[in-house]
């Protein structure tokens, strides 16, 4: 797995192109309000401003799916990270067009510029095309985006076939921590996923179910669970196409998989909105399951307090709004009292771990969700695999 970094190759005066993955969350008022992901790609930042780099940055922001949305522009991420470099951060129209093509051109060596949305245009994100007119942007290929990395498109993976490509310091660091995880975990290993994106995650878990020794489930996640279970989960988040898959893994696994026993439902996700603790089995019809109940959390707490390692991705509610957050505070809590070797993966988690100041306490805060739990799974990252071997 190890990777050639920034530091073997010749930035000197060098157009860089480096993928970051600065998807990060925005307030109502555009404001980035966690800093996590863009603090993690500075060592690299800094590196090539320090080694007179010309320093060209893209990143996704959000889903727009192809379309041009004013609130996921870069802007605000650029001023965020002007104010971390303590130094200007220029602005993009696009990501790949000749005007951008003529302002990377006027760059001097340690400007940094970061390119619009790349997400703005379906064809910016896929294909060859779009690798090749990426490429014109540099002349060496930078890939600190570990968080992305699990996805196949021209600016994570494709770019590598025309650029030397290496990996940014953030990218190196995380395939380092996971790695050891990955190879040998002290014993007993405990995953624990919860989390809004289920679709995304729910196909990892039969491959991770072979190597931990628990799988302890929350948020929406559990949800799918639970309704697989039989218990009626009112109006709460549901992967209705993958109830079979969840049914079967309970059949499979039915020692190693522990789910919620009691739920905070609420009749809407708001703050203040009615809400009380039930029994999995007596969720109300109109109301919806937002956070795990105290007695899981005990129970869940137990499994991180006797851990050799533990592995968390995804709230165990909506842990944005103080009344369902109590189930993500008391497990970030045990993590962070634990002697276990403690891993937190995903934007939201990372987030939430970040917020309640306990981020220093865990072995390591990865800036990968998706990605850390692919690698888990034993799969080779796209974005990994596009990089030159050391
Ligand atoms: C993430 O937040 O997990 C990464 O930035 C990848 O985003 P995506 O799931 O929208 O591809």
């Amino acid at each position: 797995m190890a990777k050639k970094t920034v530091e073997d190759v010749d930035v000197a005066g060098k157009r860089v192109l480096v993928r970051v993955d600065f998807n990060v969350p925005l307030d109502a008022s555009g404001r980035v309000t966690d800093t996590t992901r863009i603090r993690g790609a500075l060592p690299t930042i800094r590196y090539l401003i320090a080694h007179s780099a010309r320093v060209v940055l893209m990143s996704h922001l959000g889903r727009p799916n192809g379309k041009f949305v004013e609130g996921l522009r870069m802007a605000p991420v650029a001023k965020a990270l002007a104010d971390l470099l303590g130094r200007p951060v220029a602005t993009a129209g696009d990501c790949v067009s000749p005007d951008v093509e003529a302002q990377v051109a006027a760059m001097q060596p340690g400007d940094v510029l970061l390119l619009e949305n790349l997400r703005f245009h379906p064809e910016r994100s896929e294909g060859p095309a779009v690798a090749r007119s990426l490429a014109r942007l540099g002349d060496v290929y930078v890939n600190d985006a570990f968080g992305t990395a699990h996805r196949a498109h021209a600016s994570t993976a494709g770019v590598a076939e025309y650029l030397p490509a290496v990996a940014g310091f953030l990218m190196q660091k995380e395939l380092q921590y996971i790695g050891q995880v990955i190879e040998e975990p002290a014993r007993p290993f405990v995953a624990v996923i919860g989390g809004a994106k289920v679709s995304d995650k729910v196909r990892v878990l039969d491959r991770l179910l072979e190597r931990v020794d628990a799988l302890l489930l929350g948020g929406g996640m559990a949800c799918t669970f639970l309704k697989a279970q039989g218990h009626e989960i009112g109006q709460s988040l549901l992967d209705a196409g993958h109830l079979d898959y969840a049914r079967g893994l309970l059949a499979k696994w039915p020692n190693k998989i522990a789910l919620p026993v009691d739920v905070v439902v609420a009749e809407r996700v708001e703050a203040g909105a009615p809400s009380k603790v039930v029994a999995v089995d007596a969720v109300p019809p109109d109301w919806r399951i937002l956070d795990i109940g105290p007695q899981t959390s005990a129970n869940f707490t137990g499994y991180v307090r006797s851990a050799g390692t533990v592995l968390w991705n995804g709230t165990m509610g909506v842990a944005e709004i103080p009344d369902f957050a109590a189930g993500t505070q008391r497990l970030a809590e045990a993590m962070a009292l634990s002697d276990a070797v403690t891993v937190v993966g995903g934007g939201d988690t990372a987030a939430a771990v970040e917020q309640m100041e306990l981020a220093d306490r865990m072995t390591h805060v990865s800036t990968g969700g998706g990605a850390s739990l692919e690698l888990l799974e034993g799969h080779v990252l796209p974005g990994v695999a596009a990089l030159a071997d050391k």
